[in-house]
């Protein structure tokens, strides 16, 4: 898809792609490069039907929301994000506004929390909608798997996490896309503690 009329701004975007695809290489735990992949998407869609606002901004953020990670890497101030968009020439005030949005998007750390700009509430949106739906529950397996937790421990996930999205998006477009992830959420959950019945 060629998001931008000019094609300066599309090869950044590439670019962008090509850089999160080398720096993920060999992680798997859901926040790999189909994720990042899957933000871009859910933000660039959002955005566009949102009010004008940096569509540039959310599509790198978005695409380089993980590439400092604290679980996957050991960088200090979005070092990884930073190095990419300074070896494109991307000016310093918008590497600042990038990495200020990129920053704003984590939910364990800014539970509550919601971001300043529209293009940050855009990003975080579209994080937490890819946390919904049948795709948050092949993530929350995924993990739970890797990390040897037994099935129950994943349901627990939905409690904690998972339910409370819907309530959460900033943005009246995620709201609405949130709707069926979080109906798909609820049929899921029914449907397991129908069939997880020990009792004959
Ligand atoms: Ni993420």
């Amino acid at each position: 898809m060629n998001l931008f009329a000019d094609e300066k701004q599309n090869k950044l975007i590439s670019d962008a792609k090509d850089y999160i695809a080398k720096l993920f290489e060999g992680h798997s735990d859901g926040h790999d490069l189909d994720h990042s992949l899957r933000v871009f998407v859910n933000a660039v869609s959002i955005a566009l039907k949102e009010p004008p606002c940096d569509i540039e901004a959310v599509a790198l953020a978005a695409l380089l929301h993980d590439a400092d990670d604290h679980k996957l890497f050991d960088t200090v101030n979005n070092q990884n994000a930073r190095t990419f968009l300074e070896s494109h020439d991307v000016d310093s005030d918008k590497i600042d506004f990038i990495c200020t949005i990129i920053n704003s998007v984590s939910f364990s750390r800014n539970r509550g929390k919601t971001p300043d700009s529209l293009e940050g509430k855009i990003v975080q949106d579209a994080d937490r909608l890819d946390a919904m739906g049948a795709i948050g529950i092949a993530r929350t397996f995924a993990y739970g798997g890797k990390h040897g937790r037994p099935l129950d421990g994943g349901i627990e996930h939905f409690h904690e996490k998972l339910l409370l999205l819907k309530d959460e998006m900033n943005t009246q477009t995620a709201r609405e896309l949130a709707e069926s992830r979080h109906a798909f959420l609820e049929e899921f959950l029914a449907r397991y503690e129908e069939e997880n019945n020990m009792d004959i």
